[in-house]
């Protein structure tokens, strides 16, 4: 299973990668916003390329296949790992072919049914996001999309990795790892609460209490 941060901040991506976790970030176009008054976003994106050295994904904000490809040729041009990320629209799943034809990477994104998961593996997409989160807000479980889609990818020979995304608690990852799914991409808070556990915070202080009566040196 991969992990993928959600997040364009460089210092997050930095901090995910020190922990040897990290195999791919996701952006969007909200994640970048929130990067304003740090630099171009193309050299953001570049320094996190150079920081994780795996799949970067970069959205497209052109709404016709052809702006969409015009856009994504920019976007693959900054790094060799840059991802192109499309909206499961109309528009989309021809620029997915499209760009796949061009051998760029694509990740078809906003995918919130198993039919626009199976349209975005036809397409030829290398990743789709099904955004978990989002349905459980819209009172859809948000898993139940991620289990019919490993489920029909499990009786064909797709290649399109399946991105769970839109996570919001530590419970979203374990479910997509029970799953099956390729990749999650968590986003850092996320991965901080993975992280902690009380019962492990107390045995470090009373491994430590206990070390200190012993009063030897390692
Ligand atoms: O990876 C998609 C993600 O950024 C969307 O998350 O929390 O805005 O639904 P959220």
């Amino acid at each position: 299973m991969k992990f993928f941060i959600d997040t364009a901040n460089v210092d997050e991506i930095r901090e995910a990668a020190s922990l040897g976790i990290l195999d791919g970030v996701t952006t969007n176009p909200t994640l970048l916003s929130r990067e304003k008054g740090k630099g171009d976003f193309k050299d953001i994106l570049k320094e996190i390329c150079e920081i994780v050295k795996g799949p970067v994904s970069a959205e497209v904000v052109g709404q016709d296949a052809d702006t969409m490809v015009e856009e994504a040729r920019k976007l693959a041009a900054i790094d060799e790992h840059i991802v192109i990320k499309i909206p499961l629209i109309k528009e989309g799943l021809k620029a997915i072919g499209r760009l796949k034809a061009e051998g760029i990477r694509t990740n078809a994104t906003l995918v919130f049914s198993a039919n626009q998961a199976l349209l975005a593996a036809k397409a030829g997409a290398s990743f789709l996001s099904p955004f978990v989160g989002r349905l459980d807000d819209a009172s859809h479980y948000g898993m139940d999309l991620i289990r019919q889609i490993v489920a029909i990818f499990d009786n064909y020979d797709f290649d399109t990795e399946i991105i769970v995304a839109s996570v919001r608690n530590p419970l979203h990852v374990v479910e997509a790892a029970l799953a099956g799914a390729d990749v999650v991409t968590i986003p850092f808070k996320v991965i901080e609460q993975m992280i902690k556990h009380p019962l492990t915070d107390v045995g470090v202080k009373r491994f430590l209490d206990d070390w200190k009566k012993l009063g030897a040196k390692i």
